[in-house]
């Protein structure tokens, strides 16, 4: 009785060991700029695509007029290349006044006028990436302030230009400094991913506690190629990165290039079954004005945004590997299962595929599963465990499935 007692003490700590804030109990969604974007400050000759607060607030409108914002996407995130290049004369970050000319505040306020959060970004060196004002140690009380008074609901925390010795000090401070404002604000290190991503340089437990969540790996890139090597990053380091997720805290393996340029049909369904078995933040990074209807209907697909969204916050992992095929699997709440199917092979024709529940490792249901093909949007039917299911797939594609017991 004792041991039993101790043991679901100890099973409360261990789950309780995220960031105390509340937030993100289920992986972010929402929209970024980068992807599309990038550092584009030319409103002069590119009005529509520049980094102003007219591109944020007509993605906010299509966040909500497209059905976006009824399905989740929910946070409108600033990236870098918003800053003025200079802090103001009290010392505080501010906007470009000719990109931003009502200031960050009123595009906050806009945003939550629509319904949606607002997420805003800064970097631990003297400068971001792209050059614009950081927060060095000196600045993070002082910003997280500015962060608040705003109306900011997520930080995300670039390391541009900061060491390793800064980073293990600078992120757990930020992390209490956002706590200290009193406003809940999500924060997402990208803390791992500047430390090779890897024990022992890298110490989950700490970043679960401090933040929401994080990039371990490097930045996604439109092409297969930089998809296909996060995935298999992914895959081969599985057994630090799966335990290190769950309500609160996740793993980011980076935006969503759906809609960009570089990913056909078929690639695209790699990167939302992946996304959604992996338990990955859902950040769209495109045009929202020119998605296609195909797309779209990925990215907008109800079972595969409740399979990403699933409340026990499973990472799924890898189980099968082939030359040819991966299959990933993540179990659900009500002892269902997600299944991910990935063809990585550029051989030109379909593969074929075998598989059962079974085969899986998905067997207690004697009376067996209902089985959707989430992305096909269709019911294929009910499979005992040992029944057999075939399907062809198409090169650098992927099936998710999801598996529902009858018991
Ligand atoms: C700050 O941290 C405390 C203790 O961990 C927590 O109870 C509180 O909700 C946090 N507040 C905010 C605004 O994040
Ligand atoms: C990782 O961080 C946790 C929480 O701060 C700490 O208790 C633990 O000792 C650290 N582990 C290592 C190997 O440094």
């Amino acid at each position: 009785m004792l041991f039993l007692a101790l043991g679901v003490l100890l099973g409360l700590v261990a789950s309780a060991s995220s960031l105390d804030n509340g937030l993100m109990r289920t992986p972010p969604m929402g929209w970024v700029p980068w992807q599309r974007f990038r550092c584009n400050t030319d409103c002069k000759e590119d009005a529509e695509n520049c980094i102003s607060e007219h591109l944020f607030k007509t993605m906010a409108d299509r966040l909500v007029e497209d059905g976006w914002r009824a399905l989740g996407y929910e946070y409108v995130n600033l990236d870098d290349c918003w800053e003025a290049k200079k802090r103001d004369a009290q010392g505080r970050l501010q906007a470009a006044p000719d990109r931003f000319p009502s200031g960050i505040k009123a595009l906050a306020d806009y945003i939550h006028s629509k319904g949606l959060k607002f997420g805003i970004y800064t970097d631990l060196g003297a400068t971001t990436c792209e050059g614009f004002p950081g927060t060095t140690s000196i600045a993070i009380e002082r910003d997280a302030r500015t962060f608040a008074e705003w109306g900011v609901d997520m930080v995300k925390l670039d390391s541009c230009f900061s060491s390793s010795v800064t980073r293990a000090k600078d992120f757990p401070r930020m992390s209490t400094a956002l706590n200290k404002t009193g406003r809940p604000i999500a924060l997402s290190c990208s803390w791992p991913a500047y430390d090779g991503g890897l024990p022992p340089k890298v110490n989950y437990t700490l970043l679960g506690r401090i933040c929401n969540l994080w990039r371990n790996y490097v930045d996604i890139q439109d092409s297969w190629s930089s998809l296909f090597r996060i995935i298999q990053w992914y895959g081969n380091h599985q057994d630090v990165l799966q335990p290190a997720a769950g309500p609160g805290r996740w793993n980011d393996p980076d935006m969503l290039l759906l809609g960009d340029f570089g990913l056909s049909l078929q690639q695209a369904k790699v990167q939302v079954a992946l996304w959604a078995v992996l338990a990955a933040p859902l950040f769209i990074s495109c045009n929202l004005r020119t998605i296609s209807d195909e797309e779209k209907s990925l990215l907008q697909n109800p079972l595969m945004i409740y399979i990403n969204q699933d409340p026990l916050g499973i990472q799924g992992r890898r189980v099968i590997q082939t030359h040819l095929l991966e299959v990933w699997k993540r179990p659900l709440v009500n002892k269902q299962y997600a299944i991910a199917i990935m063809n990585s092979a550029t051989k030109g024709r379909p593969q074929p595929f075998v598989t059962s529940p079974e085969q899986l490792g998905i067997s207690d249901c004697k009376a067996g599963y209902r089985i959707y093909s989430v992305l096909e949007r269709r019911f294929l039917g009910i499979y005992m465990p040992d029944a057999l299911l075939r399907s062809r797939m198409p090169p650098t594609s992927a099936l998710l499935l999801l598996l529902r017991p009858l018991c």
